[in-house]
């Protein structure tokens, strides 16, 4: 079968640097606790009104389209990974397709959080691979400084998370040594509550015995969003943060390993491994893990935090616009998330 390769790629992120100092403003924190605890130093949060999820979305899908040596009316299918979409529904590959004035292509909406983007070209990567389609856009974006609590009581999770976006430019390989070699894409839902947003939702207290929402005096129309769940900070993303760090440092060296076993390779022919920016310190844990050096792990959440969706994108397209990767390298995505669910691609640049 055709081989998919990344033909074009591009990032943006908002220009408004939100130091952790800047964060005092808001909440009970501190530099110090925030760069040892996850590493981050900075993040950037979208303009208020003028930006969301699409547009930024959009000025990624740009570049990596004009690097792709195409146009917008070229692309024939849309992948959009975000948790963070600007309409509950429509989903933002819509939006997408309407700002860059594209021909009436698929528009898929993928949400799986973190993982989201490596699971998008995981999508992608099959429509190529049978023929169907020819260039396909997938992006990443969020916008998480307009949906996080920013007192206090949601400290552990808002410090954490930055906005952004990326976007690759997905076609048929034309050299056989080039392209995606496989990717392995895994889920356990038995933890799906420990990294959470419940409301607005449908699940009426069904899944845990913990109240999520209020319902009880609740009427038909007045279930899916209530003063009471605002009121008591029931809307907002939930974390038990150690639990999703102990997961994850076992999940993704499991999912690096087998990729590189599916393919005959071990941890040292790895050029770069670029792993979700979910915290620099479990970043690290895998690569002590696997045994890379400094030069084959990009990490760049110092600098935007945790754009989930986007943090992939963000950071191989960082890393190729240093120089960090050259043709015929061999590179390693992986990501994990709520969910959980987790995955991974190996490619050759
Ligand atoms: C979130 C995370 C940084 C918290 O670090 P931790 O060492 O596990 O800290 P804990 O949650 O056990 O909390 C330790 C203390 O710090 C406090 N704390 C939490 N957030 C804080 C903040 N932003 N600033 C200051 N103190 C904070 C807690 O209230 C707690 O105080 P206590 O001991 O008085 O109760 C860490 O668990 C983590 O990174 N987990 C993975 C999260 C992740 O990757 N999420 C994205 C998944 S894709």
């Amino acid at each position: 079968m055709q081989k998919s390769k990344i033909a074009g790629i591009g990032m943006y992120v908002p220009s408004n640097v939100v130091t952790n100092n800047d964060l005092l403003k808001y909440m009970d924190t501190s530099d110090e606790w925030i760069q040892e605890r996850t590493g981050i130093k900075e993040r950037r949060y979208a303009h208020r009104t003028e930006e969301t999820t699409t547009t930024m979305g959009v000025e990624a899908s740009k570049i990596a389209i004009e690097r792709a040596g195409i146009t917008p009316q070229d692309i024939d299918f849309i992948v959009f990974a975000t948790l963070s979409p600007d309409y509950y529904f429509p989903g933002c590959g819509v939006l997408l397709q309407r700002a860059m004035k594209m021909k009436e292509v698929g528009a898929l909406d993928v949400r799986n959080q973190c993982s989201g983007f490596v699971y998008a070209l995981s999508v992608a990567d099959q429509f190529i691979k049978t023929g169907m389609y020819k260039n396909i856009l997938v992006v990443g974006s969020e916008k998480h400084s307009f949906g996080l609590d920013f007192t206090t009581r949601g400290r552990n999770v808002s410090v954490i998370f930055g906005d952004g976006a990326g976007a690759v430019v997905l076609q048929p390989a034309t050299n056989k040594d080039q392209g995606i070699l496989s990717t392995h894409l895994h889920s356990d839902g038995e933890s799906a509550e420990i990294l959470a947003m419940f409301n607005p939702g449908t699940h009426a207290n069904h899944w845990m015995d913990q109240s999520l929402a209020d319902f009880d005096e609740a009427e038909i129309g007045q279930m899916f969003f209530s003063h009471n769940m605002i009121d008591k900070a029931q809307v907002f993303p939930n974390m038990d943060g150690p639990a999703v760090f102990k997961k994850a440092v076992v999940k993704f060296p499991e999912v690096i390993m087998e990729a590189l076993t599916a393919n005959g390779y071990q941890p040292s022919d790895i050029a770069v491994l670029i792993p979700h920016q979910a915290n620099l310190r479990i970043a690290q844990f895998v690569q002590q893990k696997l045994k890379l050096t400094d030069d084959q792990v990009y990490n760049n959440i110092q600098q935007y935090g945790n754009t989930t969706a986007a943090s992939v994108p963000i950071a191989l397209c960082e890393a190729w616009e240093k120089g960090k990767i050259k043709e015929g390298d061999l590179v390693c995505l992986a990501a994990f998330g709520s969910g959980f669910t987790w995955g991974s691609a190996l490619l050759k640049w």
